[in-house]
């Protein structure tokens, strides 16, 4: 018999992955080029050539014991100062080795924060609709994860509900900007809002209130729209970086986390998420995969190519009569639901072989989500079955 929290886990595995093995079915039996797959963050572009680059050159002329050897459970320290120097340069902070950990992608690090953090029963907090893994890596530590419920006109956070949710169980609060799954960004005066609540709400209550951001999205933005560096704002701050999107490396499983200096009881607090990157497993980040992303840090993901997809998409689906706000960044699109059911929405979608995540998965029934990181053809190809899925809906007339 398997564990009791196993249970639950096995019992309702995640939409998602159920989708994405789906749209593997589907295509075995339809072919390739007849399903449109929409379902997983998985990017289409290949990574920058520099990545293969430096893999080759890396092989070529590193010592082999070096490259593929343990190492502190930080990560190699060079690596750390090159990314704390990258981000000084680009956000104006000040960071050093010793604040940055590698981590085992996004997942890895924001599992590591959250083992340092959490007590059994602290509350953790965040705005929905959310990435549906934060509730599962929450429960790996018995605390409690809480939403806030979205203004699903904006899907800006509500900022008097958030208020209202801060109690003296909050530890932490986790802020995901660019947001999946509906594409927006929070602009800095949200995030000074939300930092002069926390601020007020530790005061009042004597706790400390962490904001873990996390951040796979940063670099993809379609509108020069600024993403607040969060550390400027708040003192207690956990950021939680992937090279997984931005260098479409997510197999690779390789990020950081950032802890500044001004985060209460640093030095301890740095401790204690290295020692969780050993105790959870992960040892330590991919060596290699380390010393690769170091040599490319000023590399981007092809923008223009998720925002072919996007405007494609967004034009296309406006004009059938579906409502959207059009993301200001990441690679999704949050459709409302023609039909209360969104389920109904997503079977009918899949008749036209187009796969969809509702919004249920992301704590926000009523909408849907798709994943515009496919190749450009698919976007083009699934427009004539949106067409029809449209039309059944009566949104527009045949
Ligand atoms: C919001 C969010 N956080 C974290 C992750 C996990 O990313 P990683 O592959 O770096 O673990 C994802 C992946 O899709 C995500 O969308």
């Amino acid at each position: 018999m398997i564990s009791q929290k196993m249970q639950g886990l096995v019992d309702n595995n995640s939409v998602i992955r159920q989708m994405f093995e789906e749209g593997k079915r589907m295509a075995l039996e339809f072919g390739e080029d007849k399903v449109y797959d929409f379902s997983l963050g998985n990017p289409n572009v290949p990574a920058p050539d520099k990545v293969g680059q430096t893999i080759e050159n890396l092989l070529k002329n590193e010592d082999p014991v070096m490259l593929h050897g343990y190492m502190p459970n930080a990560g190699f320290t060079d690596v750390r100062d090159r990314i704390a120097s990258s981000l000084n340069r680009r956000f104006d902070t000040s960071f050093t080795a010793d604040n940055i950990m590698m981590t085992v992608g996004a997942a890895g690090g924001l599992n590591c924060a959250l083992k340092a953090l959490i007590n059994p029963g602290d509350e953790v907090l965040t705005f929905a609709p959310y990435f549906v893994e934060y509730r599962n890596y929450v429960a790996n530590y018995d605390g409690v994860l809480k939403e806030v419920a979205p203004d699903t006109e904006t899907f800006q956070p509500d900022l008097e509900a958030f208020k209202d949710a801060v109690t003296p169980k909050t530890r932490a609060l986790i802020i995901n900007n660019p947001n999946n799954p509906s594409g927006v960004i929070y602009p800095e005066d949200t995030i000074t809002a939300i930092a002069d609540i926390l601020r007020k709400k530790q005061e009042e209550y004597g706790t400390e209130i962490f904001i873990i951001s996390d951040e796979p999205y940063r670099e993809l933005v379609y509108t020069g729209a600024e993403v607040p560096y969060i550390t400027k704002y708040y003192d207690n701050t956990i950021v939680g970086y992937s090279f997984s999107k931005t260098l479409s490396l997510p197999g690779e499983r390789i990020g950081y986390l950032v802890i500044p200096s001004e985060a209460s009881d640093h030095d301890r607090l740095f401790q204690a998420v290295t020692i969780a990157n050993r105790v959870l497993g992960f040892v330590n980040a991919p060596s290699l995969m380390q010393k690769v992303v170091a040599e490319c840090l000023d590399e981007k993901a092809d923008i223009d190519f998720y925002a072919r997809n996007r405007d494609t998409l967004y034009d296309a689906l406006r004009e059938y009569g579906f409502s959207c706000i059009k993301p200001e960044g990441a690679f999704y699109m949050f459709i409302k639901s023609p039909t209360p059911d969104e389920k109904e929405f997503v079977s009918r979608a899949k008749e036209e072989h187009i796969l969809l995540v509702p919004g249920s998965s992301f704590a926000c029934p009523g909408f849907v989500r798709l994943a515009y990181c496919v190749s450009y053809e698919t976007c083009v190809n699934s427009l004539p079955g949106f067409k029809k899925v449209a039309e059944s809906f009566g949104l527009i007339r045949k």
